[in-house]
């Protein structure tokens, strides 16, 4: 295959992005989050758009400049996230770069009103945590399944195993797996990865996320321009 018909898989094709955290919200005043930057998420939803890709990107809240794209859809709590990811398929690619909280929190055996601020007593708190929807999952196992699901996966212990059953166990195509410990990645400009996929785990050398976007739609171009 041609260098240009690869480069042209990307244009007009429709992909959606996940990014940067999602908030579980506790009360009015209080939420539990995680340390997702979206930089990531962002650079891909850049690098896609600038190859002619019609780019919807669902973040969460963020503190970092807004990439140029054709749509961008604001969330914050992880079932909204995957209620808005959802409304957005079909798509051809499908990309979940976000740092999706697992649980949301719900006061075991007290009626809280979420509007209210719980007040401070003597009394230990209970939580009970509540599973947050898999987007990733969702999305792979839909109806409307895209061409190529791609998700990440941030470890600090056996990276490539664990991303590998994440892949096998999600059902798609491609997992990027970084090693997040000791503070390594979030918030930070640069990563190194790894990019499994069911035959195949390739290791990136150490480089900007940027580059790594720019990479990473390299290799989306590949996969594509390959399927019949
Ligand atoms: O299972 P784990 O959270 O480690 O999987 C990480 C991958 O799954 C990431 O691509 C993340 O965006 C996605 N994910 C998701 N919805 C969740 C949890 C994770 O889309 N509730």
């Amino acid at each position: 295959i041609k260098r240009n018909n690869i480069m042209d898989c990307l244009k007009n094709i429709s992909v959606i992005i996940t990014a940067g955290p999602t908030i579980e919200n506790i009360d009015p005043v209080r939420h539990i989050s995680n340390k997702s930057s979206g930089k990531q998420g962002f650079a891909i939803a850049s690098e896609l758009s600038k190859r002619g890709a019609n780019v919807t990107l669902i973040s969460g809240p963020v503190k970092i400049p807004l990439p140029n794209c054709l749509k961008i859809i604001n969330v914050t709590s992880a079932q909204e996230m995957f209620e808005k990811t959802i409304s957005q398929l079909p798509a051809d690619v499908v990309i979940c770069t976000a740092a999706v909280s697992d649980w949301r929190l719900v006061l075991e055996k007290t009626r809280i009103d979420v509007n209210n601020k719980i007040k401070k007593s003597n009394k230990a708190l209970h939580f009970k945590t509540v599973e947050n929807p898999d987007i990733l999952a969702a999305v792979a196992k839909s109806k409307f399944k895209p061409k190529l699901v791609i998700g990440f996966s941030a470890e600090t212990e056996n990276i490539i195993e664990n991303a590998k059953s994440k892949l096998i166990t999600k059902e798609i195509d491609l997992i990027i797996a970084n090693d997040v410990s000791k503070g390594k990645v979030f918030g930070k400009d640069y990563n190194k990865v790894y990019l499994i996929d069911k035959n195949d785990c390739e290791e990136w050398a150490q480089q900007s996320k940027k580059s790594i976007a720019f990479n990473l739609s390299n290799k989306i171009s590949k996969i594509l321009s390959n399927r019949p």
